[in-house]
C-alpha cells in the first residue's frame, strides 16, 4: 500500500490549490451572494485541462486519473463549493457516460469541446415521481424514421442552463420497465429543449438547478449511448463515480470549515484565553480533522478502484455517505466555534452549512448510499 501521490497526482493538486486560492477566494462569497453562474472561473477551468481531468489527451482531456479528478474537486471545493459541483457535474456525469460508452464517433464529437469548457455538460436523470427510485422514469423517446423523438419532463438538472451537451435519459421500451430505459447524447440548442425554472436553493448558489420540459425533442438516432435499453444500468455506472465527485467535494467544504475554524480558535479570546485553549473547542477540532482524513481516505480508495477498472460500487456509496456526513457535522461544528459570528454573513462558515447540506442529498441521498452498501455486503456475502 503506497499513501504517496505520483508526481502528476501531486501537480494537479497544486494547480487546482494555486487557482483556487487566487481566482475562488473572494469569487466564491460572491457566487454565493449573488447565485451568478462562475462563469469566468468555468472558462479558466477549461484552459487548466480541469474539465477534462481524466479525459485521454486524444479527446483534449489531460489525460490524468480518478484520484486526481478528486484531488482536484477538493480544492474548488474548498473555496467555491458551487464550482466544484458544476465540475463535477459536468465530468463524471456527462464526459464519462460519453467516454464510456459512446461510439469512437461521438468521443471525437463531443469529448474535446467538453474538455476545453467550450461545452459545459449536465445529466438528466431525475424526474419529478424518479428522484431516490431514479428508475421510475416517464420520459419517452420514440423512435421515427432516422430520428428519436423525445418528451417528457426533468428535475433538479445541475448545469442545465449552461450546458451544451446533455446526457439524456427516457423510456424507449415502457412495457420493459427500467430495461426499457435508454441514453441519449443531445445537444440543448435542439428545438424543444425548455428550461421551465431555476430552483432557489438554500446553498451552492452558483451551481444552478434547473427544472427541463422536452416537448418533441427530435435527436438523431445516432445520438443513442450505447444500446437500447442499456440506459439505466448506464446511469447507475456514471453515478459510481460522480458520488466519487461529490464526496471529494464534501471533503472539501469540510475542509474549509476546519480550516476557518482553526483560524478563528486562535484569534479569538473568551474569559482572557483563546478559545483553542479550551478542551470544548479542541474536541471538536480533533473529531472535524479525524473525520476529514478518513473521508478522504475513503474517496481516494473508491478513485484509485475506478483508475484500476476494479467494482467501487460500495465503495464509492461509502466514501460519498460518509464524506457528506463529515463534512455537514464539521460545517455545523464550525458554527458552534465561531458563536454568534457563525450565523452571520460576514463570516464563511454559514456557507458551509448551507452548502454542506446538498451533499447528503443529490447523486443519491444518504439513505440510498446506506441502501446500496448493504445491497453490495448481502450480495458478496
Ligand atoms: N453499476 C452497474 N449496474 C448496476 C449498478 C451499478 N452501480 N447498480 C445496480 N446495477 C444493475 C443491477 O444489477 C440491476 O441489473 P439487472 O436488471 O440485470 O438485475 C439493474 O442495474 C437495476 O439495479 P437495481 O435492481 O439495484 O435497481 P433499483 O431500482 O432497485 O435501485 C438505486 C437502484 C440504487 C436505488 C438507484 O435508483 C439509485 O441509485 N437511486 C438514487 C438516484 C440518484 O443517485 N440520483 C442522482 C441524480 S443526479 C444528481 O443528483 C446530480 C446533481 O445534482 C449534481
Amino acid at each position: 500500500m503506497n499513501f504517496e501521490l505520483s508526481s502528476e497526482q501531486a501537480q494537479a493538486r497544486q494547480t487546482a490549490r494555486r487557482f483556487a486560492r487566487e481566482k475562488l477566494s473572494a469569487a466564491g462569497v460572491e457566487t454565493d451572494r449573488t447565485g451568478r453562474f462562475p462563469r469566468q472561473a468555468v472558462q479558466e477551468l477549461g484552459k487548466l485541462g480541469m474539465l477534462g481531468v481524466f479525459v485521454p489527451e486524444r479527446y483534449g482531456g489531460a489525460g490524468l486519473d480518478h484520484v486526481s479528478y478528486a484531488l482536484v474537486v477538493e480544492e474548488l471545493a474548498v473555496e467555491c463549493a458551487a464550482t466544484a459541483v458544476i465540475v463535477s457535474a459536468h465530468s463524471s456525469l456527462a464526459s464519462w457516460p460519453i467516454l464510456s460508452a459512446g461510439s469512437e464517433a461521438q468521443r471525437a464529437a463531443f469529448l474535446p469541446a467538453m474538455a476545453a469548457g467550450e461545452k459545459l455538460g449536465c445529466f438528466a436523470l431525475s424526474e419529478p415521481q424518479a428522484g431516490s427510485d431514479a428508475g421510475a422514469q416517464k420520459t419517452r423517446a420514440v423512435r421515427d424514421g432516422d430520428s428519436y423523438v423525445i418528451n417528457g419532463t426533468k428535475n433538479f438538472i445541475t448545469n442545465a442552463p449552461e450546458a451544451g451537451v446533455a446526457v439524456v435519459f427516457a423510456l424507449t421500451d415502457p412495457h420493459q420497465g427500467q430495461r426499457g430505459i435508454s441514453a441519449f447524447i443531445v445537444e440543448t440548442e435542439r428545438p424543444g429543449w425548455q428550461i421551465v425554472r431555476i430552483e432557489e436553493k438554500m446553498g451552492i448558489h452558483g451551481a444552478h438547478s434547473a427544472q427541463l420540459s422536452f416537448q418533441d425533442l427530435r435527436v438523431p438516432r445516432d445520438r443513442l449511448l450505447g444500446e437500447e435499453g442499456q440506459g439505466f444500468k448506464l446511469a447507475l455506472r456514471t453515478l459510481d463515480g460522480g458520488r466519487i465527485g461529490i464526496a471529494a467535494q464534501a471533503v472539501g467544504i469540510g475542509r474549509a470549515a476546519l480550516e476557518q475554524s482553526l483560524k478563528y480558535a486562535v484569534q479569538r479570546t473568551a474569559f482572557g484565553k483563546p478559545i483553542a485553549s479550551y478542551q470544548a473547542i479542541r474536541w471538536k477540532l480533533a473529531d472535524m480533522a479525524v473525520e476529514l482524513d478518513a473521508a478522504r481516505l475513503l474517496t481516494l480508495k473508491a478513485a484509485a478502484l475506478k483508475d484500476a477498472g476494479r467494482p467501487c460500487i460500495r465503495e464509492a456509496a461509502s466514501a460519498k455517505l460518509f464524506a457528506a456526513e463529515a463534512a455537514m457535522s464539521a460545517a455545523i461544528e464550525a458554527v458552534q466555534v465561531h458563536g454568534g459570528n457563525g450565523y452571520t454573513r460576514e463570516f464563511k462558515v454559514e456557507r458551509y452549512f448551507r452548502d454542506a447540506k446538498i451533499t447528503e442529498i443529490y447523486e443519491g441521498t444518504s439513505e440510498i448510499q446506506r441502501l446500496v452498501i448493504a445491497r453490495r455486503l448481502l450480495a458478496e456475502h
